[in-house]
């Protein structure tokens, strides 16, 4: 069987191609990213594999039901990029890989946290210039203060993992609170105003777009920090940067997404002119740091999702359950 494989990059190829073979599939790797201009390149496939920021519209998936596409794999955990409603009515399973490794996104989220907060993109520049100077560079103890994690899955919980560790008072929100959990639920305007870090570990929906906007921003208390690893469209973009521009209001942000992200992220365009105004505005605070999607990007991660993608594949194929089924 041939799998259409959308948005290669060469790493991807480092973990799928020897897996491919030993599950028995032709993998066609494809540079482009998945759209409606590109979906014709899955003309001789039988299934598709497709990441995060590619644009899986019904248009797209009745394009890929009249080529008789078997299946959608999507390489990774969120799918807010895909229109299930479609999938379901053409019969197109969706397959996608929910827990590959939570640590790896959560250990990058305190990892943005702690840059931001201790200012260590910084200071790296100022060393490396041999310019030894401190100032404004303090930050303030995590030790005591109080997280606030919005989404208690795989990842939320790891990252509660690491904040207990930190000795860090744990408030959590999530629409169905996980009883097992040894952590306080509370409503999500409790969480805002009382807590010293913020950290988005819900999927994208309707009701969580936006989950961050001026209300929310208005609760929280001074010196908040706030780090996105989960989906860009969580942030109200414009109202953050209004928050940033109010001197002692936020304390540092990290995002991993970002709301515009689609044609941006995972490409080089250092060589171009910046087009997105509010996204060259975001990256001129010093206290902000935006890195590209990258929190799931370890090897024990990119194995672990190559090894999964593969056995949805090969299940799918032989008629087994689907367990990883949207
Ligand atoms: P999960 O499905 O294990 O957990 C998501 C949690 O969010 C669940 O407990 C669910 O009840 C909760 N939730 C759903 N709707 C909610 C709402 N309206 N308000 C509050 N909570 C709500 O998912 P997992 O694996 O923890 O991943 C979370 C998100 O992280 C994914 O949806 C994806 O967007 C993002 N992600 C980012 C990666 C990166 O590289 N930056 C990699 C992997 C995932």
């Amino acid at each position: 069987m041939k799998i259409a494989f959308f948005s290669t990059k060469p790493y991807d190829k480092i973990w799928f191609e020897p897996l491919s073979k030993e599950y028995g599939f032709d993998i066609k790797f494809l540079e482009a990213k998945l759209d409606t201009d590109t979906v014709f390149l899955a003309n001789s496939a039988d299934m598709i594999c497709a990441f995060v920021n590619d644009i899986l519209t019904g248009d797209v998936i009745r394009s890929l039901s009249d080529m008789n596409i078997k299946a959608i794999l999507m390489r990774c955990a969120g799918y807010n990029n895909v229109d299930l409603e479609t999938a379901k009515s053409v019969n197109i399973p969706v397959l996608r890989v929910p827990g590959y490794s939570p640590e790896a996104v959560a250990e990058f989220a305190m990892g943005l946290c702690l840059a931001v907060n201790r200012h260590i993109h910084r200071a790296y520049i100022r060393t490396r210039d041999f310019n030894m100077n401190i100032n404004g560079l303090m930050g303030r103890d995590l030790y005591t203060k109080t997280a606030g994690i919005i989404g208690t899955g795989r990842i939320g919980q790891a990252m509660i993992r690491i904040c207990k560790g930190f000795g860090m008072r744990v408030l959590a929100y999530d629409l169905f609170p996980n009883k097992e959990l040894d952590v306080e639920y509370v409503d999500l305007d409790t969480l805002f105003s009382k807590s010293d870090l913020i950290s988005l570990h819900c999927p994208l929906t309707p009701e969580t777009h936006y989950i961050i906007d001026e209300h929310a921003l208005s609760l929280m208390p001074g010196g908040v920090f706030i780090v996105n690893t989960s989906r860009g469209p969580l942030i109200k973009t414009d109202a953050l940067i209004d928050a940033l521009t109010v001197p002692g209001k936020i304390g540092g942000v990290g995002l991993d997404v970002y709301e515009e992200e689609g044609d941006l992220f995972y490409e080089d365009r250092s060589n171009e002119i910046m087009e997105d105004e509010r996204l060259a505005r975001l990256i001129t605070f010093p206290n902000v740091i935006m890195t590209s999607h990258q929190g799931y990007f370890t090897r024990e991660a990119m194995q672990s999702i190559a090894i999964e993608t593969m056995e949805n594949a090969y299940a799918l194929k032989n008629g087994m359950p689907l367990k990883n089924q949207v």
